[in-house]
């Protein structure tokens, strides 16, 4: 609990302290918010490729740090929504973002996991309900980054962002196809 609350904060603090210090200095304007909005957005496609690879990279490779990764797994999904906080606060800040009812549907999805992320929780919900919630909701948000980043990378190819997110996310589906095919 104590440990969950202390990644979040930091997390939270360490994201949201500078993209306030920078909305601070050179403005709120429509243009730096919707900055803001796609930092956040890359940091957390960043941290969800962590968590989605973190079972099989273990599977596949088993080196101490795979090993280490899947250990920390659950503080990495801490941390993944500490980031989308930010972008929903920006979100809900920017005047005319309306939220759209997918992007809520992960966003609550995203909420359901962190509040049950803690030792006691699948006991508390059932194990089948705990890993069916865990697992629609990070495929939810593999949808919804998939979503955004694969629009900007078709209408922008040779953009270096778009163009590294996509293969990064592209080299991640892999792994787990990997991996579920060395497990078969
Ligand atoms: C609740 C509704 C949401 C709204 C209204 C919203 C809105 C926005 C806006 C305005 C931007 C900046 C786009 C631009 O600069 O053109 C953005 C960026 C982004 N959002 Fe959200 N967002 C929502 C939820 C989500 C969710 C749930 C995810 C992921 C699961 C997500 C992933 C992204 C990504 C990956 C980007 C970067 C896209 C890019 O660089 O072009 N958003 N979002």
């Amino acid at each position: 609990m104590q440990q969950n609350l202390t990644v979040f904060g930091l997390v939270t603090l360490a994201v949201g302290g500078p993209v306030l210090a920078y909305l601070l200095l050179l403005g709120s304007d429509d243009e730096h918010m919707l900055e803001m909005l796609r930092l956040t957005a890359w940091t957390a496609v960043l941290v969800y490729l962590v968590v989605f690879v973190a079972r099989p990279l273990k599977q596949l490779v088993g080196s101490p740090v795979s090993r280490t990764l899947l250990r920390n797994r659950r503080y990495f999904g801490i941390a993944l929504a500490a980031v989308m906080t930010v972008h929903l606060v920006l979100l809900l800040i920017v005047n005319d973002q309306a939220l759209n009812l997918g992007g809520a549907v992960i966003f609550s999805l995203m909420y359901l996991m962190l509040f049950t992320s803690f030792n006691s929780s699948p006991a508390r919900i059932g194990p089948r309900n705990w890993r069916i919630l865990h697992r629609v909701g990070l495929y939810g948000l593999g949808l919804g980054y998939a979503q955004s980043i694969g629009g900007a990378f078709i209408e922008t190819p040779l953009d270096p962002v778009y163009l590294s997110l996509t293969l990064l996310m592209l080299t991640a589906v892999a792994i787990r196809v990997a991996a579920f095919l060395k497990a078969r």
